[in-house]
């Protein structure tokens, strides 16, 4: 059967990784966290002390890039996991410190590019769920079908709130919505393929939806799409 390329796009914590990857389980298709890359990048640039509070090292991260490898395997709980130069860093890059670096890293241009690059490599074969930022405008322009996630800082803020909670992460509300509002500025505002909805993107705010419910509102959609094609 013909298989299509799906770009699941939205802002920090708007639930696009549990929609992507509930979608590909669903149908068959693999799922590709591209944010887990840039924190993969991040978590690399961090160990090297080429990320400080204030500064980044832009030459140093420019000229090792090639040596920074990302792939992905499943565990045998059926899960995802991250890999950096074959060390499993799936745990380590979800810290708020590595997403902080990695909205920070995502800004360079180089970066962006190399990792564009692995994407499409990634998704040449189609059959492929990419969540992430751009990837409906940059990484898959032509991608068969584009979701464009929405819900209010508030309600990311509480979701991301309980997950890091659970993890057991020392964290308010207050601080969670300041850094989720933080991220938004920059994620939405940098030069370099700002989140942006693509014009053929379907947008679906999940303020007010049960993950069951979005998945099928997901499901419907590519049934939709693949009766078109
Ligand atoms: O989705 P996430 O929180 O795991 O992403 C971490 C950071 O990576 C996010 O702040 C912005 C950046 N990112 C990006 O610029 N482009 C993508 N396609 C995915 C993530």
């Amino acid at each position: 059967m013909k298989k299509i390329n799906i770009a699941v796009d939205g802002l920090s914590s708007c639930g696009k990784s549990t929609l992507a990857k509930d979608l590909a389980k669903k149908i068959g298709y693999t799922y590709i966290d591209s944010g887990a890359m840039y924190r993969a990048v991040a978590l690399y640039a961090l160990r090297s002390g080429w990320v400080t509070e204030d500064d980044i090292d832009k030459e140093a991260l420019k000229q090792h890039i090639p040596e920074i490898r990302i792939t992905f395997r499943t565990n045998e709980q059926g899960q995802q996991e991250t890999y950096l130069n074959g060390e499993n860093v799936e745990k380590e890059i979800r810290s708020l410190e590595v997403g902080n670096a990695a909205s920070r890293i995502s800004t360079l241009d180089f970066v962006r590019r190399e990792m564009v690059r692995q994407q499409q490599e990634m998704g040449k074969e189609k059959g492929v769920v990419m969540d992430g930022r751009d990837i409906g405008t940059v990484v898959f322009p032509d991608a068969e079908l584009k979701i464009f996630l929405t819900a209010s800082p508030e309600t990311r803020a509480l979701r991301r709130f309980n997950e890091l909670k659970e993890k057991g992460e020392e964290i308010t509300y207050e601080e969670v919505l300041a850094n989720i509002k933080e991220r938004d500025e920059r994620d939405s505002n940098r030069s370099q393929s700002p989140v942006r909805k693509a014009d053929d993107a379907i947008e679906l705010d999940n303020s007010n939806l049960t993950v069951e419910e979005q998945l099928q509102w997901a499901i419907d959609m590519f049934n939709k799409k693949m009766q078109q094609i």
